[in-house]
């Protein structure tokens, strides 16, 4: 399997790369931050140097630039059968009528159209293979259920889950299955910035919103990097080889009863 995933300095796109490396993959590992080569060290220090594990620094959203990253990425690992979209950020957690045009654009520009860059570059070096393949983006649950504060990023995130549908649909005549992961709420630094800005703007403690964020969650705990890694590897597997087009929750149950 060669994979490459985007946003792997650190969070769920590290726990993604980790997995696929230990199960016999090479992964190239890109990433806006540098962090990611010594992400990339530790993730082929782990898996005792299996397969071949690249680290790439580069904006998904610049379009000459994630084209190049997705190219070298390929050129390293000898082709690619799996992409995992994954790169984002955080919405400025502000009203609409308190949004900045250029703080809605950023959160768009790396969420949905770094996806659409990213899925782009890889499914035309996956047609020309002529081998099919498969794709996986990163939803959330804030792209099935709009919430205050949210509206750049839940607006960003249901634009990956139909841009994934258009993709399944396009890219099935060429073997290429497209899905969609949705997370809840992981235990990340995003979801720990999302938790810190609450706390500020509610005016209580940081620890009182992530006790609240974690008992509202049906399982009872935060979701990994790991946990989203194992939906990862199924779908980019030949168990998963007749599903396409579906945007899966890993939740732990976050929005069952809603
Ligand atoms: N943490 C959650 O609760 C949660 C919930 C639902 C969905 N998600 C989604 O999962 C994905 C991973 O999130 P995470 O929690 O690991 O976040 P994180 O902030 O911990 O990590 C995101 C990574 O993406 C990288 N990145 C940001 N902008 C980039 C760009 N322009 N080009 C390349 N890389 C870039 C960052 O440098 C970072 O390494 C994101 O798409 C996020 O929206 C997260």
């Amino acid at each position: 399997m060669r994979a490459v995933v985007t946003g792997a300095a650190r969070g769920l796109g590290e726990g993604i790369a980790a997995r696929l490396a230990a199960d016999g993959g090479a992964v190239a590992l890109i990433d806006v931050s540098a962090e990611v080569t010594a992400t990339a060290d530790r993730v082929r220090a782990a898996c005792d140097g299996a397969g071949p594990v690249c680290g790439l620094v580069a904006d998904v959203s610049d379009e000459a630039a994630c084209d190049e990253a997705i190219a070298r990425s390929a050129g390293l690992l000898g082709g690619i059968d799996l992409l995992v979209s994954n790169a984002g950020i955080g919405g400025p957690d502000t009203a609409v009528v308190d949004t900045d045009l250029a703080e809605f654009r950023r959160v768009l520009d790396v969420n949905l159209t770094g996806t659409f860059l990213a899925a782009r570059a890889a499914a035309r070096l996956m047609i020309s293979q002529g081998a099919g393949g498969s794709i996986v983006t990163l939803g959330s649950v804030f792209g099935q259920q709009g919430v205050p504060g949210g509206a750049a990023y839940c607006a960003s995130k249901a634009g990956v889950a139909l841009l994934t549908h258009s993709l399944a649909l396009e890219l099935a005549p060429h073997r290429i299955r497209v899905n969609a992961i949705a997370p809840g709420n992981m235990a990340t630094r995003m979801h720990w910035d999302e938790l810190h800005s609450r706390a500020r703007r509610s005016g209580t403690s940081f620890d009182e919103q992530v006790e609240r964020a974690r008992a509202g969650i049906p399982l009872g705990r935060f979701g990994t990097g790991g946990d989203v890694a194992g939906a990862v590897a199924w779908l980019a597997s030949a168990d998963a080889s007749y599903v396409t087009g579906q945007v899966i929750g890993v939740n732990g149950g976050l929005l069952l009863g809603r």
